[in-house]
Parts: structure tokens; sequence; C-alpha cells
């Protein structure tokens, strides 16, 4: 796994994002004095103020924590009555279910995608969050390019990949391989997909900005309030559509809650609905019959 950093936020980036944090009253929190540097560094980026040392559960300065600790980095509502910690996990849970019996290339997300024998798109999720999309399709083989603009949902990622492929190393070959074929870059995809040359192009873009109402399960719900809080509603989120587009080989996926309206108001060439969500696909060309997986 290379975690790269392309650039600085600029600075109207920087801005937005420490109104958000204001506003959604945020501190980092610090219970490991070896990661103290990493906290005040993040504290610093965002410009929030660094509590050290204390139980989240008693703190009332802030309503969410970014908690620096020995195990994980974790998104943490204060307060007695809190839910539990949101983080990136790829070693247990139900994330590590679905690459292990989760219906392989069969899943909706492989076939929006164009997954099959023979065909491994490279894929740049645009919309990275927590890297559980991005996740399953490094598992059934894809490269994957992750953007997240989030400094602190960036900071969860890379803490669970780090943990992932730590673990991996000593346990896990297969899992290590899926890690490796993961790469966070932190930046705006906007900025990020105006960048890229013809050359450069991803097979696939995959899209998952937020949307107010989502699945209804307690833990979707739990990490949602979290990430709504931090990350907002992604407002923007028409403007990604036709600029994928652009900047595509083959196609541009939207996830989209079942019932919700289309991403900017754009007919799909076709879709795929499940339970809860659904898979809006944009062609740009055809797939071909054969994409190997690294090239
Ligand atoms: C609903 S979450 C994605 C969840 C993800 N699919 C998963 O499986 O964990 C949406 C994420 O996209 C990020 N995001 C939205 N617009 C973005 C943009 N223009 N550039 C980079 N990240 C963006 C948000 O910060 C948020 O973390």
């Amino acid at each position: 796994m290379i975690v790269s950093i392309l650039d600085k936020l600029d600075n109207a980036w920087l801005i937005i994002v420490a109104v958000i944090i204001m506003t959604n009253s945020l501190a980092v929190l610090c219970n490991y004095p070896p990661l103290l540097n990493q906290a005040e560094a993040l504290a610093l980026q965002l410009q929030i103020p660094l509590l050290v040392d204390q139980s989240a559960d008693t703190i009332d300065s802030a309503e969410f924590v970014v908690l620096i600790a020995q195990e994980s980095i974790q998104l943490q509502q204060t307060g007695r009555k809190a839910p539990g910690p949101v983080l990136a996990e790829f070693t247990e849970g139900a994330v590590d279910h679905r690459r292990k019996f989760g219906g392989g290339k069969g899943q909706m997300i492989a076939k929006a995608v164009g997954i099959k024998s023979g065909v491994y798109p490279r894929v740049l999720d645009a919309t990275a969050g927590l890297g559980k999309d991005s996740f399953v399709l490094a598992s059934l083989g894809c490269e994957v390019t992750m953007i997240e603009r989030s400094p602190v949902v960036q900071s969860l990622l890379a803490d669970g990949l780090l943990r992932a492929q730590t673990f991996a190393r000593e346990q896990d070959a297969e899992l290590l391989q899926t890690i490796n074929r993961m790469q966070l870059v932190m930046h705006d995809s906007r900025t990020y997909l105006y960048s890229l040359s013809a050359d450069q192009f991803p097979d696939v873009i995959y899209l998952d900005p937020m949307f107010p109402e989502r699945q209804k399960t307690a833990d979707v719900k739990k990490e949602m309030a979290a990430f709504h809080h931090i990350v907002g509603k992604d407002e923007d989120a028409d403007a990604l559509l036709p600029l994928a587009l652009a900047h595509v080989n083959y196609r541009v996926i939207v996830k989209r809650p079942r019932k919700a309206p289309l991403l900017n108001n754009q007919t799909p060439s076709y879709q795929l609905e499940g339970k809860s969500s659904r898979y809006d696909i944009y062609t740009v060309k055809k797939l071909p019959d054969v994409l190997p997986p690294a090239r």
C-alpha cells in the first residue's frame, strides 16, 4: 500500500474545512504519548483543540473527538450515552466477512464495475470514505485509487490501511495483496480529476457521495450520523458526475440509496437495483473482453 499525499490542501479548502469543523465542535484526543506528534499535527491542520489523556465519556467541550489511541484512530462521539467509535476496519467484522463469503464477482458492485474473469478495470474511487467499497473491489482483483478530501476521514482510512497491512504481513498473504492494490490519495476529486492527462484516465470511476437518508441499520446509521457531522452532505456532488465522465476510459458508477434522485439529474445507461441501494451505470465506451489486473 502506498499512502501518497499529492500536495497540500489549498487555502480555500482549508478555510471551508475549518468552518465545518468549528461548527461541528470537534477536537483531537490523544491517549497514546508516542503518537502525540501526529495528534498535534492533525489538530494544527484542522485548527481544532488538542486534548490529552482523557476519557471521551467525560468530555463536554467537543461533540466529537478524533481519538488517537494505541490500537487505532477512531472518530468518537463524546458523552456517556454515545454510540461506539467509527473507524476503518479491514481485518475483522462485516468487511472481512464479505471478503471471505460475500459472493465474489456475483456481487452487484462487481457487476456494476464490470469485473469478470479476465476483466479487472483500474478503478478510481472518487469518494473513498472509510474505503469499504474500494476494499471489495480490490479484494476482487482491481487496482483502486481512493480519493478522500476530509482530513478526518483521511486519518481514519490511512490508519485502517496501515493496521490491515501490518496484520496481513504476518497472517494473511491474500489480504496483503488486496491492501497493496489500494492507494489513498488525500485530495479533492474535482481538482485531482482535472490534473489527469488522457493516458492516466482510470477505466472506471466510482462515486458514492453522502446522501441524507440512507439504509437504516444500526451500524450504517451510527456511521452516517458521525460522517454527516464531520463531512456534511457533499452538496457539491452533482458536479462530480460530468467531470468523471470527461476523465474516464469506460464507465462511471454512481451508488445511491434505492429511491434517491439521479445524481446531477442525469439519466444513466442502465441501473442495478438492490434492497436498499442501487448502482447507476454511465457508459462511455464498452469494456474490452480482456483487461488484465496490473498494467
Ligand atoms: C458516503 S461516503 C463514501 C463511503 C464509501 N463508499 C465507503 O465504502 O466507505 C462519501 C465520502 O466521499 C468524500 N467526498 C465527497 N466529495 C468528495 C470529493 N469531491 N473529493 C474527495 N472526497 C469526497 C466525503 O468526504 C466522504 O468521506
